[in-house]
């Protein structure tokens, strides 16, 4: 275990290098952005914030979060406008407007990703305004607390998140923030101390680092199945994010990893299409609307959930679903199907006998029809019919894919239900070989086989007895 961590860690610290030139491009953007308020006479103090400021950010990454704090009496009309303006102003042209609660710039800065974001200069919680005002606050907290031993143990702890999946909290991984997992590590005291006390984690977690609450009481005003108190503001939970699929992976990692550790867990080999693929999937490719990656994914996962919900009413049996956007302008939405065929008929109850009006209704609503197979005939005490429908998947999904208003009725966004009738790719098991090499693999990988792969690395020691090799 010594030996992996060791490695892990040397792996993980940016080398001397690595930070002079992040510090380099830090002390130059900050001179700029200081010079062009100092021109328009704009009043924003400029604040380095983050993993790259507290030195727990990961080797390789390259995203810097420079906040523009502006005093409380400044309206946020104009803080929105001059953030923007200065950011602007020091990109030399290349930059993306972004939004979270505000809009931000995100520039591209001597190889690095910067993102100028303006916020409030704030002191305490009671003073904040927008969600970004609490970063400052943070850094704070944080920069009290952190050693040069503990931002190491935060680094392992990111590693190893990032390795099992559950790195971030944008909805594409509804996972655990950076933040969150120095928190984890700072209450923990190591890594290893909170991958221990992960594997035997139980939803409610409440940890209270600051204890503002009782149990009691955190249960109550949060509901979560993790709740992590917010050290500098009692009124969030700083693991909101995390959802029930991450929270599940990281308990059960957890225990694998103790169980057997290995590299593995932080460098997780690419996963590869097979060269033959025998489930039965079907793959909708399409142009994506053009928004937000949050807007994005959570838009496909409910087009995908109220397709497969749809699919499933006609019959079909779903074994799993999935989707996928490069978060620019394709999507991606993926079923595995127990089969391509439904039963051609199925069996649908009507009234009691006695019910004599919905009696006559059904037997004149199915009497002679052509969609209906046998009946109507009793059964005890009720009217039955048996009702032939279609009996292939492909030709219910392609039929609701050709029409978009059928999609919106039963839930799909409009602009997703719109963009798929205009066009769309269709690949199954026949084809899907021509997705090996695309950015789409690992997606469809994790559909067709959704074993998490850690189970594979820890399983001698997980079973005792394993099947015979041959
Ligand atoms: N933040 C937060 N909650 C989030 C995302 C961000 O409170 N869900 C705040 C944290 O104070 C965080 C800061 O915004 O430190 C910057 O966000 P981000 O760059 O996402 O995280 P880092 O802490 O910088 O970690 P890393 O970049 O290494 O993932
Ligand atoms: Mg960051």
């Amino acid at each position: 275990m010594d030996s992996i961590l060791k490695l892990v860690l040397e792996e993980v610290t940016p080398k001397p290098e690595e930070k002079k030139a992040l510090e380099r491009a830090v002390s130059d953007i900050i001179r700029k952005l200081l010079d062009v308020r100092d021109k328009h006479g704009w009043s924003y103090d400029v604040m380095h914030l983050g993993s790259t400021a507290r030195d727990t950010w990961l080797s390789g990454s390259r995203d810097i979060d420079i906040f523009l704090a502006f005093p409380l009496s400044e309206d946020e009309r104009t803080l929105e406008e001059v953030g923007v303006k200065a950011g602007i102003e020091v990109s030399e042209g290349r930059y993306e407007l972004l939004y979270s609660s505000h809009p931000y710039v995100r520039i591209e800065h001597m190889g690095f990703e910067i993102d100028i974001v303006p916020c409030y200069k704030v002191s305490n919680a009671s003073q904040l305004r927008s969600a970004v005002d609490r970063t400052q606050l943070h850094q704070r907290y944080l920069k009290e607390k952190l050693t040069p031993r503990l931002c190491g143990e935060i680094r392992l702890m990111k590693a190893f998140a990032k390795g099992i999946g559950v790195y971030g909290a944008e909805t594409k991984t509804r996972g655990f923030s950076g933040y969150l997992l120095e928190l984890l590590v700072l209450y923990y005291g190591s890594f290893l101390e909170a991958v221990r006390a992960a594997s035997r984690w139980k939803p409610p977690i409440i940890i209270d680092i600051e204890r503002y609450y009782t149990p009691r009481e955190a249960r109550e005003v949060f509901d979560a199945p993790i709740i992590v108190v917010d050290p500098v503001d009692r009124r969030r939970n700083a693991a909101a994010a995390v959802g029930r699929q991450a929270l599940s992976a990281f308990i059960a990692a957890s225990s694998v990893f103790l169980a057997k550790p290995s590299i593995l867990f932080f460098k997780p080999p690419q996963r590869r299409l097979p060269n033959e693929v025998s489930e039965h999937i079907a793959v909708v490719v399409f142009k994506l609307p053009k928004a937000p990656p949050d807007v994005q994914w959570s838009q496909l996962e409910k087009a995908c959930s109220k397709i497969r919900a749809y699919m499933e009413e006609h019959g079909a049996q779903i074994l799993g679903s999935g989707f996928w956007t490069d978060e620019v302008d394709t999507g991606a939405l993926a079923f595995k199907l127990a089969s391509w065929q439904i039963p051609e008929a199925r069996v649908h109850y009507g009234p009691f006998v006695w019910q004599r009006e919905a009696s006559m209704k059904f037997i004149e609503r199915h009497l002679g029809r052509e969609d209906t197979a046998e009946g109507p005939f009793i059964q005890d005490f009720r009217w039955v019919v048996v009702k032939k429908r279609e009996s292939d998947v492909l030709k219910v999904l392609k039929r609701l894919l050709s029409d978009s208003s059928t999609m919106k009725s039963i839930g799909v966004p409009s602009r997703i239900a719109g963009s798929i009738e205009e066009g769309y790719k269709l690949f199954t098991e026949k084809n899907i070989l021509e997705l090996k090499g695309t950015r789409l693999e690992a997606f469809l990988t994790k559909v067709i086989d959704r074993t998490p792969q850690y189970v594979r690395w820890g399983r001698r020691d997980l079973n005792p007895r394993p099947p015979a090799l041959h």
